[in-house]
């Protein structure tokens, strides 16, 4: 379908009012209230280039104009207000869907493009606590939205397999690690390890001196700490698998920070070259004071490699390997102070892809009383909360009717949903609080209500038989609910766009939200199965065509659908 405000910015340009169509498709907008139109395009900017009152302006302006996508034209105030045609919009909207089907809104903006997209980026002998969700879930939708819109994307977990929070591990397990214990639950066992060590060495700082000298020796390549470190390494990605399986989300590669340190010193090398490095008590850094940032500490003062030096040295390799146009890190707004630091030394280096090395935050999650913090070893789980979320999804379909056939299977795929659908929702810089009750409501905006609601549809359209049929008009279903659901069909493609250049997944959230909240009326109000066979026809074609939409959007959320529930 043309693009409806294309065609009243050529309209509006045609009748010589002083601005170019870019700037004439900039102003319009889309009114608030139903009632004001579909589209609105305001004159305050053109009273001085015509000396005359916008009102005015107007007015003249919407007399003059006649287009045949439009039922009406009027001026309200400063503004000349657009009213769709109802039947053109129909015909349109819902004829595009039933051609594209599962590419409606797919686009080819992308076509060449490489996007690394880094997330979920987990630390190894740590659990994958729920303050990792985030980056997971949003990192895998927007991979989902990019390569809808043809970019060509490696998605990358930059696994935290190195620092010296390793050396802390092995000196852990040479006071008092237990092999077959780890190798039963190595998580936890890990886990407690790690705090019990952190919590002695407050007291006695020369087990601090023994952690950072067993991460030296890692460094070295020492081979007793490098095969303990290997050990833990294998184990705990096995654990992950377990997360990811659960939560269908694959990676192109695990390309960590070990496998990026090996070109730590040509980065050292690079900047002491460029006069980039100084001396400060003993540590290296890049001295950043000039750019109002925290000096970068690249190796610090016993020797051992720093976190930001690897992160230099993986953007200069990704760039050379993958020749990115954009190279996305999708992680908390903690690390704010990180990034910037990173980007300015790229900067600093020459290299000017540092511009497409973006840093895409997102804020915390919290669970209703509890913090989470790794180093006092309060952590929740998220294997424990995805299996919460399936368990309790259970009891409440079984609580709601017994016909599901396949209820295990349905309660992993909506109680998986409903978890990814409420991080999506959210602006995702926004911190939030976790809530149960909130997550599973199959009454509010959650992911159980859209996952009902496409369910809902698809049993309307298997108990009507419904087959696809060629020539169908769509002059029958232009009733005010019938109406706004199209109009929240046809902005759905829009708000794919949007999402990407915003890079907020939650844009489609909302959107998908909308559709089944203007389906659950449209289906209330609006009698599909009617006697009138065309009036039926149609709207089962517009049932169809709603949830094919919700479909896509929860795909590109990463959320399946169910047949039935
Ligand atoms: N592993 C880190 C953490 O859990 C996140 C890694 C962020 N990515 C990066 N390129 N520094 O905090």
């Amino acid at each position: 379908m043309t693009d409806l405000k294309e065609i009243i910015a050529k309209e509006l340009e045609s009748k010589e009012i002083g601005l170019t169509f870019d700037e004439i498709y900039k102003l319009i907008e889309i009114p608030p209230q139903d009632d004001m139109g579909d589209f609105s395009f305001p004159c305050f900017s053109l009273a001085k280039l015509m000396r005359k009152n916008p009102a005015l302006i107007a007015k003249d302006l919407a007399s003059e104009i006649k287009l045949d996508e439009f039922a009406g034209v009027k001026s309200i105030n400063a503004y000349v207000n657009f009213f769709v045609d109802r039947n053109y919009l129909a015909k349109n909207v819902i004829g595009e869907i039933l051609d594209k089907k599962e590419s409606y809104g797919r686009s080819d903006e992308g076509k060449g493009k490489k996007v690394v997209i880094e997330f979920s980026s987990v630390n190894i002998a740590k659990p994958f606590h729920i303050g990792h969700i985030r980056s997971t879930v949003i990192g895998d939708a927007l991979r989902n939205i990019h390569e809808f819109l043809s970019y060509d994307v490696l998605a990358t977990n930059y696994i935290g397999d190195y620092g010296t929070q390793f050396g802390t591990m092995i000196a852990a397990y040479r006071l008092w690690g237990d092999k077959e214990a780890i190798n039963k639950d190595p998580i936890n066992e890990l886990l407690k390890l790690y705090v019990r060590y952190n919590n002695e060495s407050n007291e006695n700082p020369s087990m601090k001196e023994d952690a950072r000298a067993a991460f030296k020796a890692l460094e070295d390549g020492e081979e007793d700490a490098v095969s303990l470190w290997e050990w833990f390494k294998e184990i705990s990605l096995k654990e992950f698998e377990k997360v990811y399986g659960m939560l269908d989300i694959k990676f192109d590669n695990y390309d960590g920070e070990s496998f990026h340190s090996k070109y730590m010193q040509g980065v050292l090398d690079e900047l002491r070259e460029k006069d980039l490095l100084v001396e400060s008590d003993g540590a290296l850094i890049v001295d950043l004071k000039k750019y109002d940032l925290t000096p970068a500490i690249l190796v610090k003062s016993n020797g051992s490699s720093a976190y930001i030096t690897r992160d230099v040295a993986t953007a200069i390799y990704r760039k050379k390997t993958y020749d990115f146009d954009k190279n996305l890190y999708v992680v908390a707004t903690q690390q704010n102070l990180h990034f910037k630091q990173l980007r300015k030394i790229l900067e600093l280096m020459g290299y000017d892809f540092y511009k497409d090395c973006l840093h895409i935050p997102f804020g915390m999650v919290s669970l209703k009383d509890q913090t989470m913090s790794t180093r006092k070893g309060q952590v929740v789980f998220l294997e424990d909360v995805l299996t919460k979320a399936i368990d309790k999804t259970k009891e409440i379909m079984e609580e709601r009717s017994s016909l599901i056939e396949n209820i295990d299977e349905t309660a992993k795929i909506v109680g998986i949903g409903a978890v990814k659908f409420n991080e999506l929702y959210n602006n995702r810089i926004k911190d939030y609080v976790f809530d149960w009750d909130e997550l599973l409501n199959f009454d509010g905006e959650t992911g159980p209500y859209v996952q009902y609601t496409y369910a809902r549809a698809k049993s309307v359209l298997r108990k009507a038989g419904y087959k696809e049929e060629s020539d169908l008009d769509f002059t029958r279903i232009n009733s005010d609910v019938e109406f706004t659901l199209i109009k929240s069909l046809e902005a759905f493609k829009d708000v794919i766009i949007k999402s990407r250049e915003k890079y907020e997944p939650s844009l489609i959230t909302r959107q998908v939200s909308e559709i089944a909240k203007n389906f659950n009326k449209f289906y209330n109000q609006s009698q599909i199965m009617v006697d009138d066979k065309d009036l039926k026809k149609q709207r089962l074609a517009l049932t169809y065509a709603s949830a094919q939409v919700i479909k896509i959007g929860l795909n590109l959320l990463g959320i399946k659908t169910v047949e039935k529930m």
